[in-house]
């Protein structure tokens, strides 16, 4: 080899070397890893990949995994995309996207059915991120609901949607003591509908509301299920 091809080849590999590091250096870094924490079941239902500020996830005897990362499986209108925020425990084991089968109750099943199961699981442990657990739905009376109002500190901020209660400690700018909404702690449904920061109005009852009435409160509800945690139902004690 006489020294000009040399020079060449020497050339060659200098500026390939530069370009790999270069293309090293321009991947983007990997996305952080989603932190949900404690969810209802019912709030899991909203982690279905339709709303896209939230990343799909499975329950599976209670353990949330982010799915995220197949989106060809999981996505909206994919094959799977039945079982994104859903228990899937005995869909898996029955191999199932039957509704009825969306529960981690695994009564009746063979034994080579949660075989199938032990395998589905082992497959989510090695493929997606563990990211929550499922927690039962806590019951409140209005005098619970009402602790969480902001006084004490350590209580996180609570409101109630026609029964249904948001933790909305990340609103604290606008619901606690320095707030300008007095909606902490209280059922809000007619305040909601009727656009009133009124405490007289901070209830449940819907009567005499007119259809745009009903639809405001049909929109908070929406923004409220896109935004805060459910944590429970308010019951009448
Ligand atoms: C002059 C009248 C009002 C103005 C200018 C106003 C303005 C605002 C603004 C700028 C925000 C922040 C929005 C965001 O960052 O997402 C907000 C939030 C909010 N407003 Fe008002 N508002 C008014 C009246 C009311 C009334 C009468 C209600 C009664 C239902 C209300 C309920 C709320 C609630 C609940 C939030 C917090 C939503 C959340 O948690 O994200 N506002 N408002």
């Amino acid at each position: 080899m006489d020294f000009v091809t040399l020079a060449l080849l020497f050339v060659i590999v200098i500026i390939l070397a530069l370009i790999i590091r270069g293309s090293r250096r321009s991947l983007p870094p990997p996305p952080d890893k989603y932190e949900l924490g404690d969810v209802t079941l019912e709030a899991l239902r909203f982690y279905n990949g339709y709303d896209w500020s939230k990343p799909p996830l499975v329950a599976i005897r209670g353990k949330v995994y982010d799915v995220s990362n197949k989106y060809d499986v999981y996505g909206p209108g994919k094959p799977k995309s039945a079982y994104t925020g859903r228990e899937i425990a005995r869909a898996l084991a029955l191999e199932s996207i039957n509704e009825k089968d969306f529960t981690a109750d695994l009564t009746g099943l063979t034994a080579e059915q949660l075989e199938r199961l032990e395998q589905s699981v082992q497959e989510f442990e090695r493929l997606h991120d563990h990211v929550g657990q499922v927690v039962p739905l806590r019951k409140f009376t209005a005098e619970e609901l009402a602790r969480h109002d902001g006084t004490d500190n350590s209580l996180p901020l609570y409101l109630s949607i026609k029964g249904t209660v948001y933790d909305i400690t990340k609103g604290k700018q606008f619901y606690g003591p320095d707030g300008v909404y007095p909606f902490a702690g209280k059922e809000v449904a007619r305040a909601f509908a009727l656009f009133s920061t009124e405490l007289e109005d901070c209830n449940d009852n819907l009567e005499g509301l007119s259809y745009t009435e009903l639809e405001n409160l049909r929109d908070w509800i929406g923004k409220f299920n896109s935004k805060y945690p459910i944590v429970g139902r308010l019951v009448l004690s």
